[in-house]
């Protein structure tokens, strides 16, 4: 009895002093592939078993569905991740271009990427465990971070603002949001700290050579295990650097402090340079959820790494941009000249011309400032798809 508690006393501190970090390591997960996994109104975290209320990019395992049990991807057939350990699910709302007719035109996605950042802490980080569910953003939001643009990811330094957009371009001599924006009248607001970013859609286009429109998702890095895998709303923190030295940020005693993922998910925006004019304080682009303003840009994640493969690469991998799949311990590669797609479940048309939003989620933000044209077009068209379906 003795011995035990002293082995398990000895064996605590190993493996803080093996996991603690004094620096930030990270590696970047990377996908392969034709476009995401799939793409359609699923979302089994927040509308588990039916439609979702709006269309996603997913990225990850194919067993990804509906509804799942906590260890359903651990049997997929194929991952989009290049690592094959990585069964994980991301996803993020998809994007749309609004045109001036009222028009939906989808915005095909680029390419996303999850980065793993291993941050300085005195905790031991542990893996993700299999079936757990994270969400991060708010759906319903149409107005700017109270905090404002600037991220914070340290409940020790204000309110979490985990939500953004990039827009790299060229140069920034016109910035990327008007300098009096308020945030309210058709356009976000500027990260004061980043000329890149900002909160809410920019009015300029991102013309970065290889950078299009870019959502920028940073999760929380503490899991309560009292509260366990489902409860997405109550389950995870971000850490606190209070009373912490050395830049290091610590989760509440009792919780699980796992990898900060980041999710970077790229839009083909410069297709659609020619059909709107930049700079005039508002912007075409529309979330799935029918969110004209980007505040909403929200982000989903069900783990299913293979635990062992994930803690050797938190403990001794630092292959930072050149990514996951150069971790010593990655394991097993998937072949990136293959593709892993499975069907979107909900069938519809989610791509190309369309006349509503998939889910039917009229567009919503930047106040009363729509134009009473489009209005009126817009309302034609909703009006003429209802006697379709009638
Ligand atoms: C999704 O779930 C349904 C119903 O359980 C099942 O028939 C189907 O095979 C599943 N699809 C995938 C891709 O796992
Ligand atoms: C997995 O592979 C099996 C065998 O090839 C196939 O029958 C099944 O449909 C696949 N399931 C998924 C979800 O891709
Ligand atoms: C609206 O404009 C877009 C972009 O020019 C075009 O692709 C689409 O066909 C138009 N929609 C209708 C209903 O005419
Ligand atoms: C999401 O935003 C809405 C609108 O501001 C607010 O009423 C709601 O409380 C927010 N939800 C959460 C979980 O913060």
């Amino acid at each position: 009895m003795q011995f035990k508690a002293v082995f398990a006393l000895a064996s605590t501190a190993f493996f803080a002093s093996a996991s603690a970090k004094d620096a930030r390591t990270f590696a970047v997960n990377h996908f392969y592939g034709n476009g995401a996994l799939t793409m359609g109104r699923m979302d089994p975290i927040m509308d588990p078993g039916r439609p979702a209320t709006h269309s996603h990019a997913i990225q990850g395992g194919s067993n990804f569905n509906l509804s799942m049990t906590d260890d359903a991807l651990m049997d997929s057939n194929c991952t989009s991740s290049i690592v094959d350990a990585d069964k994980s699910n991301y996803w993020t709302p998809s994007l749309y271009f609004q045109a001036n007719n009222g028009s939906f035109l989808s915005v095909p996605m680029f390419y996303m990427n999850v980065y793993y950042f291993f941050e300085a802490t005195d905790d031991e980080i542990k893996p993700f465990p299999t079936g757990l569910r994270m969400f991060v953003g708010n759906s319903s939001l149409r107005t700017p971070p109270p905090g404002g643009a600037a991220n914070v990811l340290d409940t020790n330094q204000g309110p979490i603002q985990p939500i953004q957009f990039t827009c790299p371009r060229s140069n920034y001599d016109i910035p990327s949001y008007p300098e009096d924006s308020d945030g309210l009248h058709g356009v976000g607001i500027q990260d004061p700290n980043n000329a890149g970013a900002g909160a809410g859609f920019p009015h300029m286009n991102c013309d970065g050579y290889a950078s299009p429109l870019r959502a920028d998702i940073h999760f929380p890095s503490c899991y309560n295990p009292e509260v366990g895998l489902h409860d997405y709303k109550n389950n995870m923190v971000f850490p606190s650097s209070k009373g912490t030295t050395g830049g290091k940020a610590n989760c509440p005693p009792g919780w699980i402090h796992v990898p900060h993922i980041f999710y970077e998910v790229y839009w083909n925006t410069p297709l659609f340079a020619d059909m709107w004019t930049e700079g005039t304080g508002s912007q075409p682009f529309i979330l799935s959820n029918g969110d004209r303003t980007g505040y909403s840009l929200h982000g989903d994640f069900i783990s299913g790494w293979d635990e062992d493969v994930l803690q050797k690469i938190i403990n001794n991998c630092d292959a930072q941009q050149s990514g996951i799949e150069k971790c010593a311990d990655a394991g097993f590669l998937n072949d990136v000249s293959t593709s892993c797609n499975i069907p979107n479940l909900v069938p519809e048309q989610i791509d190309g011309v369309l006349d509503k939003l998939p889910g039917n989620n009229p567009p919503t933000g930047w106040g009363q400032d729509e134009p009473a044209a489009k209005q009126k077009i817009k309302r034609h068209i909703r009006g003429h798809a209802r006697g379709r379906h009638v």
